[in-house]
């Protein structure tokens, strides 16, 4: 399978009679570029507050509805601590857009977790070039900000008042800081087209990322999405497979909102291109919170339920549980 162009990649993602070659060949190349290791990055989802209003996510400033909570940075960093003894090798900060965490909270929790030789990756949202280099000076290692479309007329649907402009303004800010790079997409917005889905795959070589996540939209019911259509588990398989078929080398988490929409559906995400998990490692008390979206896995589980269970079952399916730090760049 070669994709030469855009035709080719819109061809492979309207035609379902070969997926299951496009799952096996994905899988291949997996193996041959980044082995059977599955690397697991804990989670820490440290705050549901968000200043945006993004149409298809439960945790938008208008979705009067959910509880919010804020974690202490002190909490914060002890949960990081005890997914490090667990023998976690990254460790991910994720939360809404919340300006409670200034740049000098942000800074001391990197710095604190840092000291337990681990990598750290921040999933903080939109800030500015100053903000992002205190981050990487504090020692931030990677950075999650997914593009969500390329589409930039359904950017500006999806995203009032934010501005797609500066979203890349800020993937570039970071690649130049020397960050390591994490984006990614929905698959199945309202208005979304196949054609768009190819940009976005072609967008993510082009800005030559470090990890590509994809995870089905799924429509939250306290968000103007409610009434939309959920997206397709199988066509969100495929631009992850696609990904994996172009970039080769890079990064692939098997998303939780995989699992949400199949049972399984990380394994199988694990068996058609991705080479990551993410499991949560924060305290089962806020789990239900964290709604981006409904149904969400694990929300009863705590970290090390989680742990043990996609542990059993990355061996179930003969690949290994990595020991490494699972960068892109030194491996
Ligand atoms: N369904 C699926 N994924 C969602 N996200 C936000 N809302 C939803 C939803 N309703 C994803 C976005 C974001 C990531 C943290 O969660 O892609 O980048
Ligand atoms: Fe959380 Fe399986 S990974 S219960």
């Amino acid at each position: 399978m070669e994709f030469v162009s855009k035709h080719n990649i819109i061809d492979i993602l309207n035609d379902n009679g070969i997926n299951e070659r496009l799952f096996r060949y994905a899988d291949e190349i997996r193996k041959k570029y980044v082995g059977d290791d599955v690397h697991l990055r804990g989670l820490v989802e440290f705050s549901n507050i968000c200043k945006r209003t993004c149409k298809y996510c439960g945790l938008r400033c208008e979705n009067k509805k959910l509880e919010r909570y804020r974690i202490e940075p002190a909490d914060i960093v002890s949960y990081a601590k005890n997914a490090v003894e667990k023998g976690y090798k990254t460790i991910v900060l994720q939360s809404g857009e919340d300006d409670y965490y200034s740049v000098d909270k942000m800074c001391k929790i990197i710095s604190e977790i840092k000291k337990y030789n681990v990598a750290l990756t921040l999933s903080i949202g939109e800030k500015s070039y100053e903000e992002y280099k205190a981050y990487k000076d504090a020692g931030a290692d990677r950075y999650l900000l997914r593009i969500e479309t390329t589409d930039k007329n359904l950017y500006g649907q999806m995203h009032p008042k934010m501005n797609f402009e500066n979203r890349i303004r800020c993937l570039e800010s970071l690649k130049t800081l020397g960050f390591e790079v994490g984006s990614g997409c929905l698959v199945g917005l309202p208005n979304q087209t196949i054609e768009s889905l190819a940009n976005d795959i072609l967008f993510f070589k082009e800005i030559k990322a470090d990890m590509i996540g994809i995870g089905p939209f799924i429509p939250h019911p306290d968000t103007p999405l409610k009434d939309a259509e959920k997206g397709s588990f199988d066509l969100a398989l495929k631009v992850m497979a696609i990904t994996r078929i172009l970039l080769k080398d890079i990064n692939i988490p098997a998303t939780t909102a995989m699992e949400t929409l199949k049972p399984n559906g990380r394994i199988i995400a694990l068996q058609s291109g991705a080479n990551v998990v993410m499991p949560n490692v924060t305290a089962t008390e806020y789990r239900k919170k964290y709604e981006i979206y409904p149904d969400k896995i694990c929300i009863n589980e705590n970290p090390d339920q989680c742990l043990n269970c996609i542990s059993a079952k990355i061996k179930s399916i003969g690949r290994t549980i990595s020991s490494g730090y699972g960068s892109h760049k030194i491996g």
